[in-house]
């Protein structure tokens, strides 16, 4: 049992995954800094940041955890994943290969996670609507047969970005 005040000190640790380019780092700057970078490099090893979330009027800490999607830039895989109670499984609706391996990265997940961990599934980038390659009807499909919440954002437009974070801490919370 957890009281308010312990509550208040808790960090809840909140990692991002998929490929490389999905944009996992942008979704981190425009949520924790309302920032966008048009040419980010690729991430090396492992970032975090810790963000105030409010919920319900209650102000809540996630330590939200970036890392390469890139194998050979990674950090450590079981010391990212240790803790974890949280996960946004990314993937860019303009390059369907990348929703293609959704499957890979949940493997990856539950391997090194708690089953409990509360995922939701994103399809990030879609401002691109001239060159979707997945349908937001897929990523629901998706999403449902594995059980995960969905949106679809854009850390380009800021759209659904803070809603996505927040459905993850609402529901550890
Ligand atoms: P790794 O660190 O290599 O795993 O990549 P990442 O998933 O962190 O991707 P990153 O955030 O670095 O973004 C990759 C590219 O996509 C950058 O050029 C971003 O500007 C671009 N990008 C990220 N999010 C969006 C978005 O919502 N819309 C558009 N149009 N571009 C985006
Ligand atoms: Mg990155």
């Amino acid at each position: 049992y957890i009281n308010e005040e312990q509550m208040e000190d808790y960090l809840f640790k909140i990692v991002l995954i998929g490929d490389s380019a999905v944009g996992k780092s942008n979704l981190l700057a425009r949520f924790a800094r309302d920032e966008f970078y048009s040419n980010s490099k690729s991430t090396i090893g492992v970032e975090f940041q810790t963000q105030k979330i409010d919920i319900e009027g209650k102000e809540i800490k996630a330590q939200i955890w970036d890392t390469a999607g890139q194998e050979r830039f990674r950090a450590v895989t079981s010391a990212y994943y240790r803790g974890a109670v949280g996960a946004l499984l990314v993937y860019d609706i303009s390059r369907r290969q990348t929703f293609d391996s959704i499957g890979r990265w949940l493997n990856e997940l539950h391997t090194h996670s708690d089953m409990n961990v509360v995922t939701i599934l994103v399809g990030n980038k879609s401002d691109l609507k001239d060159a979707r390659e997945v349908s937001t009807a897929e990523g629901k499909v998706l999403a449902e047969a594995q059980g995960l919440f969905f949106m679809e954002t854009s850390a380009l437009d800021s759209s659904n970005v803070s809603a996505a974070f927040q459905t993850v801490v609402k529901e550890i919370y």
